[in-house]
């Protein structure tokens, strides 16, 4: 039975399939990138239908301090809270198993599954094709379909097992873009590599990101020392 447990329904039932993408939260560290992906997106004009795994929820709660409902639901007034009233008006969240989702069917087509942060658990059942949830069944659909499959794993050290299913998915056509954010374009904040690594996951799924930073490679002067700047002192 589907039941979204977010607003604008009817937005998003019109919005065309190019335009919409999936996005499951798991058991990993790292929900501060599933919270400015979820932005990012609606922000580039994406619906998004949203699912979590049950760990998902735990992990949701301890590292943004946002409840979830009973079935893996976000209740709307929280998910307006956590991400802003724009963003959430354009995401629709499916309970954790509710496998009568459009997501759980082949034939409503998305521009991309994208599941950010991605346990090892969830990894290691989509490449088994094994789905005990929503999250994993439309990571299971996305790859019978060929279509865009990101996984934003984290996990160390990493494991053969954890290594052997990550190859045999990206073999399958998914990409793997891990939760190592680079430090080459010196942040100078936490959010400045969380949305660097984001704008890596919306480049993986063929979005386009007017904010993206791009390198125009390494400046012709040394780098600075860290906590100076280039320049000499006048
Ligand atoms: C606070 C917390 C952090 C966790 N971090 C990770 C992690 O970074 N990577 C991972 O693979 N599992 C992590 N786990 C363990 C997973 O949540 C656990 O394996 C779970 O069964 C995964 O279930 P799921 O794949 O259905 O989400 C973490 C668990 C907790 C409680």
């Amino acid at each position: 039975m589907s039941s979204p447990g977010s607003t604008s329904k009817t937005e998003h039932a019109s919005t065309p399939p190019a335009r919409r993408v999936f996005v499951g939260l798991t058991g990993a560290s790292g929900h501060a990138y599933g919270r400015a992906l979820l932005v990012a997106l609606t922000e580039a004009h994406y619906s998004v239908d949203l699912a979590l795994s049950s760990a998902g929820a735990k992990v949701l709660l301890h590292e943004q301090g946002v409840a979830t409902l009973e079935d893996g639901r976000i209740a709307p007034q929280v998910l307006s809270r956590w991400l802003g009233e724009k963003a959430a008006s354009n995401i629709r969240v499916w309970g954790r198993e509710d496998v009568g989702a459009p997501p759980a069917s082949g034939t409503a087509q998305g521009a991309a599954v994208i599941i950010c942060p991605c346990s090892m658990g969830t990894l290691a059942r989509v490449a088994a094709g094994f789905s005990s949830n929503l999250v994993e069944r439309a990571a299971d659909v996305a790859i019978k379909e060929r279509r865009r499959l990101i996984l934003v794993p984290r996990e160390a050290p990493l494991s053969e097992i954890h290594l052997e299913n990550m190859l045999r998915l990206s073999r399958l056509g998914a990409t793997i873009v891990p939760a190592s954010p680079g430090f080459y374009h010196l942040p100078t904040s936490l959010d400045d590599l969380v949305e660097h690594l984001v704008s890596k996951i919306l480049d993986a799924a063929g979005i386009e990101r007017v904010s993206a930073i791009r390198w125009a490679g390494l400046p012709t002067e040394p780098p600075a020392e860290p906590g100076t700047t280039r320049e000499e002192p006048s």
